[in-house]
């Protein structure tokens, strides 16, 4: 056992050097220069602003702000990088808006953070592209076909593999109004009410979602209490449902470790015998 103390102790000091920089798409650091290398990294990421992820990385990130000294706004999981816990659940939303079958629930109780502050194209959407001049010809049909200019700028539309070739943009997209979604009318919704949208098609999930069963709320757990829901395109790529080549619906996540024992336990090896033989 003793003999292994110093090696596990360099592994794990090696760990600690290269993990930020890992993290950071920078290529492995070579060997750690002694005592003075780890004062400076550290003062460094206490500068970096802290970014966390709410339902997917990169398109849902918050960043971690000190409401008042000592409370932050969101804590973030070492592990995963995940948003954990919120000072204010209610932070940055706005009203659902009209949901079909759920005009019960009052004005104001459920509220969703918006997508379209997220989107980076949204602004050029239907102003600077597809402003009704440019570009010029217009698809004949919903085929999938190569769309070279969208995949320049939108790797997502080279490899759309969202209903297996059976969907393709403006089942989704509005033709004439390109910021804004469709429904099966021709009607234009918001990209901040996206489970307009899918429920056309996924009306099950849709059903589930309304009733709590699909998806997360986190908020004031009364029953009448207000409540922020996480709309679809949070947890979803829409154009992307299948985690690339994984076909398995989501990017896997580490694995947050175990909660702390309480006080006086040594281990939760009785949790694993279930009292009920199967
Ligand atoms: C299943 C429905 C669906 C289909 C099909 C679809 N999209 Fe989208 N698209 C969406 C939704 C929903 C969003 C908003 C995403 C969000 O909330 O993050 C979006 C967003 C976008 C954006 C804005 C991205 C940004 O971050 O600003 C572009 C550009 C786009 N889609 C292009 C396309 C192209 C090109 C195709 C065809 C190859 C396509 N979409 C097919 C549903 C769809
Ligand atoms: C125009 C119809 C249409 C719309 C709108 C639509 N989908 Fe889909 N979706 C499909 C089809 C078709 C499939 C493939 C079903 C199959 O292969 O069994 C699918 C599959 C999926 C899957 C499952 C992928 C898997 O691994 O089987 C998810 C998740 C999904 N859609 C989410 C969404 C979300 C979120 C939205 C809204 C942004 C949405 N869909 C909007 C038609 C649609
Ligand atoms: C909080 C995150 C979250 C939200 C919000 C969410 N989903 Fe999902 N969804 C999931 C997870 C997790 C799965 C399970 C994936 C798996 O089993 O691999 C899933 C699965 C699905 C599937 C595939 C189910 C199947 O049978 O394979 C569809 C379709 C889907 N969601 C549609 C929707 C629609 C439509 C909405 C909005 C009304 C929505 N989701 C909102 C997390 C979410």
């Amino acid at each position: 056992m003793k003999r292994f103390t110093l090696p596990a102790w360099i592994l794990a000091l090696c760990c600690c050097v290269a993990g930020p920089a890992l993290a950071q798409g920078a290529a492995p650091a070579p060997a750690p220069a002694p005592a003075p290398a780890p004062a400076p990294a550290t003062a460094n990421a206490e500068k970096k602003e802290e970014v966390c992820f709410e339902g997917r990385k990169g398109s849902t990130d918050v960043v971690r702000k000190d409401i008042k000294p000592g409370l932050p706004n969101v804590k973030c999981s070492p592990t995963t990088g995940a948003a954990l816990w919120y000072s204010d659940p209610f932070h940055g939303t706005v009203p659902m808006g009209k949901m079909p079958l759920l005009d019960k629930v009052t004005e104001g109780l459920a509220v969703v953070k918006p997508r379209s502050e997220k989107m980076n194209l949204l602004a050029q959407c239907a102003t600077a592209c597809h402003n009704g001049v440019y570009p010029k010809g217009f698809p004949k049909d919903n085929r999938p076909v190569p769309i070279p200019t969208m995949e320049a700028m939108f790797p997502d539309a080279k490899d759309f593999q969202h209903g297996n070739g059976s969907i393709w943009c403006l089942d989704c997209h509005h033709a004439t109004k390109r910021d804004k979604l469709v429904s099966h009318f021709g009607d234009p919704i918001s990209f901040d009410q996206p489970q307009l949208l899918c429920g056309k098609c996924h009306g099950d999930k849709l059903r589930d979602w309304r009733d709590g069963i699909h998806g997360k709320r986190i908020g004031d757990f009364t029953s009448t209490g207000k409540k922020r829901w996480f709309t679809c395109t949070e947890c979803h790529n829409p154009h992307n449902v299948k985690d690339g080549a994984r076909n398995r619906g989501f990017v896997q996540l580490q694995p947050e470790p175990p909660p702390q024992l309480p006080k006086g336990m040594k281990n939760a090896a009785h949790e694993k015998r279930h009292p009920i033989p199967h």
